[in-house]
């Protein structure tokens, strides 16, 4: 008999407060591989999973343990660990991770309620997306690679009454008391899985406007880590040089405040890490190809893809900055990342056949 090696599951782990960009950057992500993600056809409508033909987008809230009622009722946030089921977690992505389809469990944000359970098959990439993909440490050791949006306080406060205020009419004070509310919690619980992150996109207050309380200029830093297989780092210039770059002038359009790029090697928390920096903001999205042509080890198939990408979703927030250009640019080295292991894989050989 002739077996196959059993299909593997390639498992991105994606981590942020919510309200913090991570819908935005799955979005980018399935795109760089080709097509839109959607909801289950003929599911539950409230599903909170997001599938293409390459990669299913599982949202970690699904693995709430206590609904909205049990957490009022218990005194505990969405945040805390206490409110979230990790064995089944673990058992789940376990799971599909070899290859094993789930009957995966469903929190309806819109009742606050857990629905019945949808069937999720293996993917080619299964990305799992939230509060917690790096809490637990089982969980995280099933990963291939994780990313964490870290969003400063500022920041975080400027976009929530973007949304909140203007969109659902929440007021400023109601805004300020909310994430007050959450701030213990994201700090004991969310906040520390940025050091087990193979990327973390950092995105702070510019500093090319004095004293800017904005928010809407934004200075974006990609902190890569060195030695992760199957995944090297971006630089500008030379690598391992510490570069200071401003790209303004005969060939980029800037106005007011202008861009700047920064590039070194640095530490975070214990590990060696490489880190692109991005502050300030395009005019012309078009010019973008000027700068990708300075950065290197993009990991894209032709000259030009991440601009390419980002004419194309230029509607998305954060296509005018580093967010925008910075997640482009992990998804296209998750694209790499995927097609290394895949290519290992089958050069391989399998268990059975070593023994
Ligand atoms: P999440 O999935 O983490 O809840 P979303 O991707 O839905 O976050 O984004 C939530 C809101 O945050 C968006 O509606 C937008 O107002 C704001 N936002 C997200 N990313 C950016 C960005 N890069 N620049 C500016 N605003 C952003
Ligand atoms: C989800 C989100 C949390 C949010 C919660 C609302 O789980 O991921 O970030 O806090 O819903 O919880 P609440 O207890 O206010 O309904």
């Amino acid at each position: 008999i002739i077996t196959c090696a059993a299909q593997q599951t390639v498992v991105i782990g994606l981590a942020a407060d919510s309200g913090c960009g991570k819908s935005t950057f799955m979005r980018r992500l399935t795109s760089v591989f080709g097509g839109a993600a959607e909801p289950p056809k003929g599911g539950n409508p409230d599903s909170n999973t997001l599938i293409s033909d390459m990669t299913t987008v599982i949202c970690l809230d699904d693995y709430h343990s206590l609904d909205r009622t049990g957490r009022k009722e218990k005194g505990v946030t969405a945040l805390d660990p206490r409110a979230n089921d990790f064995d089944l977690m673990y058992e789940q992505v376990k799971a599909l991770k070899s290859g094993i389809a789930v009957e995966k469990p469903i929190y309806n944000h819109v009742t606050g309620l857990l629905d019945a359970p949808e069937l999720i098959q293996p993917p080619k990439i299964l990305v799992i997306e939230g509060l917690h993909p790096m809490f637990d440490e089982r969980v995280r050791e099933l990963l291939d690679f994780s990313i964490y949006l870290d969003i400063s306080n500022e920041v975080k406060f400027a976009w929530k009454i973007q949304r909140d205020m203007a969109e659902r009419g929440h007021s400023l004070e109601s805004i300020k008391a909310s994430i007050e509310a959450r701030k213990p919690d994201f700090d004991a619980f969310i906040d520390p899985q940025k050091q087990y992150a193979d990327a973390v996109i950092e995105v702070l207050p510019t500093q090319l406007i004095p004293d800017d309380n904005e928010g809407k200029v934004l200075r974006v830093r990609l902190i890569m880590k060195e030695g992760v297989k199957y995944f090297s780092p971006v630089y500008l210039f030379d690598e391992g040089s510490t570069i200071s770059w401003i790209p303004c002038g005969r060939k980029l359009t800037c106005s007011y405040p202008g861009i700047k790029f920064n590039y070194q090697p640095d530490s975070y928390f214990d590990n060696e890490v490489s880190v692109v920096e991005m502050d300030g903001q395009f005019d012309r999205l078009d010019e973008l190809i000027y700068v990708e042509s300075h950065l290197s080890n993009l990991s894209t198939k032709f000259y030009g893809e991440v601009t390419q990408q980002m004419l194309k979703h230029a509607d998305f927030p954060g296509s005018n900055n580093g967010t925008g250009l910075f997640q482009t640019i992990v998804g296209l080295k998750i694209r790499d990342l995927y097609e290394q292991l895949i290519a290992n894989k089958a050069n391989a050989p399998t268990e059975a056949a070593k023994a």
